[in-house]
């Protein structure tokens, strides 16, 4: 049976040093867990990116700023397989990966949220979350199916997952929502939920596209501090598109900023904030 980690455990703290954050909280940061490297991506005479390159550290809240159609969410999809860049390179912990499926970067440890959500609308809120487990399920569905005698360590890992599933629901205080189908469900819980799918996957790296896009103030600082207690309490490293910069000033220890494809700015949220060339291109204008 695959081992199913405390969802609640301390990360492990080997490699790491203690770095003081540039906001209010003190957060651990590691060695570089992705570095992308001189990324290109075209599609046919659209420059998406050009020449991109930006390290993420373990551990680290990463902010991926930018106008519209600046090229973040490409950024993103090239990171977990859905595109495939012309140039450039991408390495996780040191290995270069290339030609991989979205699969095979989730399997390695890699998920994501959505700009659009991606849940089954139909199905509950259970039902969804566990959608993220299957990665890590090694029976398969049909042997689920049957579940006769000569399965049965196929029913207890499906206790042990729903188990997983169930404190993600409590640390998402979802618990009232479990049962609900999730088209029912108020916009900002489906982005909980979305984010519950992909911490189904135990990611040790975790993409999120937009996750605060058309929330309320309340519910963003929700969504905040769960991305940071996922953050500290998981010790996931947290790749972040935001447009709010109340939100990413708050939350992300350093910050890219892209603009046409091209990287404009690197730093602590202080350093992008004024910085010309950025003030000019993004933060002057209002989004
Ligand atoms: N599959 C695709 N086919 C063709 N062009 C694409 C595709 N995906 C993205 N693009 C183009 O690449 C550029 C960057 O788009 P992208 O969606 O990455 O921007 P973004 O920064 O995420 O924007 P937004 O803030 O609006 O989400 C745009 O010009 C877009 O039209
Ligand atoms: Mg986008």
């Amino acid at each position: 049976m695959n081992t199913v980690a405390d969802p609640i455990a301390a990360p492990a703290a080997a490699g790491t040093a203690e770095a003081a954050a540039p906001g209010a909280r003190r957060r651990r940061q590691g060695e570089v867990i992705l570095e992308v490297k001189n990324i290109s991506l075209r599609f046919g005479g659209v420059k998406a990116l050009t020449d991109i390159s930006f390290d993420v550290r373990e551990h680290e809240v990463r902010a991926i700023i930018g106008p519209n159609g600046a090229g973040k969410s490409s950024m993103l999809n090239c990171i977990n397989g859905v595109y495939s860049p012309q140039e450039g390179t991408i390495a996780f912990r040191g290995r270069t990966f290339s030609h991989m499926n979205s699969r095979q970067v989730a399997e390695m440890g890699i998920a994501r949220t959505f700009q659009n959500l991606a849940l089954f609308k139909g199905m509950s809120v259970l039902d969804n979350i566990m959608s993220g487990r299957n990665l890590k399920m090694k029976t398969n569905l049909f042997q689920q199916a049957i579940r006769n005698p000569w399965f049965g360590s196929a029913e207890r890992e499906e206790v042990a997952h729903r188990e997983f599933v169930e404190h993600i629901i409590d640390f998402l205080e979802i618990q009232a929502h479990r049962k609900t189908p999730v088209g029912r469900l108020p916009y900002g819980l489906q982005k909980r939920v979305d984010l519950g799918r992909a911490l189904a996957m135990e990611p040790q790296v975790l993409l999120l596209d937009e996750p605060m896009a058309g929330m309320n103030v309340e519910e963003k600082q929700d969504m905040s501090r769960f991305i940071l207690d996922v953050n500290d309490e998981y010790g996931t490293t947290i790749v972040l598109i935001e447009h709010d910069m109340g939100v990413v000033m708050d939350i992300s220890d350093r910050v890219v900023v892209l603009d046409y494809g091209k990287k404009i700015g690197d730093g602590t949220p202080a350093q992008v904030r004024t910085d010309p060339e950025v003030i000019s291109a993004y933060l002057g204008t209002s989004h």
